[in-house]
C-alpha cells in the first residue's frame, strides 16, 4: 500500500476550517482505496508572521518540495491590508511560494450549477450551461518584473512586465492540451492593441495554435473587450489563456458567474509539486463563526487528486458528493437559504463518500 504525502497549508482566516473539511474527503476516499495519505502542515501567511517573522519561512519550502501535492486554505489578515507602512505583507508569502515551486500556472475552472443560477446577480438565461475555465499564467508579467519600485525622490513609481517565448510556450501548451479535453475552443486573450509583451503572445500562441493544435478552435480577444463577453456572453467561452495580471482580474470576474465565491476550486501547476485551493480568501469576519463554505476547498482536493495524483475516479466521486450536498440541502448560508455549518457539509461529504466509494478493482 502506498502514502501519498500531502503538504497542508491551512494559513489565515477561514483557511484552516475549510481545510479541515477537505481533509475529510481525502481521508474517506483513502479509507476505500488501496493507498494512505500522510498530511504535514505547514505556515505561511499571516500565520507564518506572527510565528516566524516571515510569510514563507524555509522550512515550509523544504516540506512543500518534498511533498507529493499541496493543499492550501487562504492567505491574509485585515491588520497588514490597513496598515500600508508594513515591511512584510502575507501576500508576499504567496507570491514568494508560487516563484520557489515554479508554479508557472493557475487554472482555475468556473461553472455554473443549476441550483445557484438564482444567485447569481446576472440573469439565469445568461449563466446557464456556462463551464470556463482560466488559464492564468502565473509566475512571470508585471506580478515579478524587474526593475520595480520608486525613484530616489520618491514622486514615481514603476513595475515592469516581461514574458519570454519560453514562458508562453509552457502555460499554452497546458491549455491547448485542456482545451482538447474539453470542447476544443480556447480563446486568448491580451492587449495586444498596446502592449509589446501581449505581441508576443499573440505571435507564440498562434503559431502553437496553426502548428501544433490545429483540430483547436482559436482565437484571440482583446482584454477590454473579454471583460465585457464574460459578463453579456459567458457561454462563449471554453479555455481562456492569458497572462498573470489579466488571469487575476479576469478569474474574479468569472467567478461571479458560478453565483458563490464558495464554489471556486483552483490548480496552480509546476513542473514537480502542485499546490491545490479554494478562489475565495481568508474572509476573516466569518473565522471561527462555522459558516463558511468549506466546498471550494473540498472540490481543490479533489483537482489535487485529478491533476496533482491522476486519481480521476476518485475526483469524481468527491464531485458527486458535492452535487449530492447541493441537492440536499447541506450547504452553509452562501449558498441560498443554506443553514449548515461548515462542519456540517464536510460531514455529510465524507460520509457519502464513504456510502457510494468502493475500491476499485485492481
Ligand atoms: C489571487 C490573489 C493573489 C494574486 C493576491 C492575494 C496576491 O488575488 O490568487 O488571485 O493577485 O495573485
Ligand atoms: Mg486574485
Amino acid at each position: 500500500m502506498s502514502t501519498l504525502h500531502i503538504a497542508v497549508l491551512p494559513g489565515d482566516g477561514i483557511g484552516p476550517e475549510v481545510v479541515r473539511e477537505a481533509r475529510k474527503a481525502l481521508d474517506a476516499i483513502a479509507s476505500a482505496s488501496s493507498f494512505s495519505f500522510e498530511y504535514e502542515e505547514g505556515l505561511i501567511g499571516a500565520a507564518a508572521i506572527d510565528a516566524t517573522g516571515s510569510p514563507f519561512p524555509a522550512p515550509t519550502l523544504e516540506l512543500l518540495e518534498r511533498s507529493d501535492a499541496i493543499l492550501f486554505g487562504a492567505i491574509g489578515d485585515p491588520k497588514y491590508d490597513n496598515d500600508p507602512s508594513a515591511k512584510v505583507r502575507p501576500e508576499q508569502g504567496l507570491l514568494a511560494m508560487r516563484k520557489a515551486l515554479g508554479l508557472f500556472v493557475n487554472v482555475r475552472p468556473v461553472a455554473s450549477y443549476d441550483l445557484l443560477n438564482d444567485a447569481s446577480p446576472l440573469r439565469k438565461e445568461i449563466i446557464e450551461g456556462v463551464d470556463i475555465v482560466v488559464y492564468r499564467e502565473l509566475t512571470g508579467g508585471i506580478y515579478f518584473g524587474s526593475p520595480r519600485g520608486r525613484s530616489e525622490d520618491g514622486q514615481m513609481a514603476f513595475d515592469t512586465c516581461t514574458y519570454s517565448r519560453e514562458e508562453i510556450e509552457r502555460v499554452a501548451v497546458r491549455a491547448f492540451e485542456a482545451a482538447r479535453r474539453r470542447r476544443n475552443k480556447l480563446t486568448l486573450v491580451d492587449k495586444a492593441n498596446v502592449l509589446a509583451t501581449s505581441r508576443l503572445w499573440r505571435e507564440v500562441v498562434t503559431e502553437m495554435a496553426s502548428s501544433q493544435f490545429p483540430d483547436v478552435d482559436y482565437d484571440t480577444m482583446f482584454v477590454d473587450n473579454a471583460a465585457m463577453k464574460l459578463i453579456q456572453n459567458p457561454g462563449f467561452f471554453d479555455v481562456i489563456l492569458t497572462g498573470n495580471l489579466f488571469g487575476d482580474i479576469l478569474s474574479d470576474a468569472a467567478s461571479v458567474l458560478a453565483g458563490s465565491l464558495g464554489m471556486l476550486p483552483s490548480a496552480s501547476l509546476g513542473k514537480k509539486t502542485s499546490l491545490f485551493e479554494p478562489v475565495h480568501g481568508s474572509y476573516p469576519q466569518a473565522t471561527g463563526k462555522g459558516i463558511a463554505n468549506p466546498m471550494a476547498t473540498i472540490l481543490s482536493a479533489a483537482m489535487l487528486l485529478e491533476d496533482g495524483l491522476g486519481l480521476a475516479k476518485e475526483a469524481a466521486v468527491i464531485r458527486k458528493a458535492i452535487l449530492s450536498a447541493m441537492e440536499n440541502g447541506y450547504v452553509t448560508e452562501d449558498i441560498q437559504g443554506g443553514n449548515k455549518s461548515t462542519t456540517e457539509v464536510g460531514d455529510y461529504v465524507a460520509s457519502f463518500i464513504e456510502k457510494n466509494y468502493a475500491v476499485p478493482a485492481s
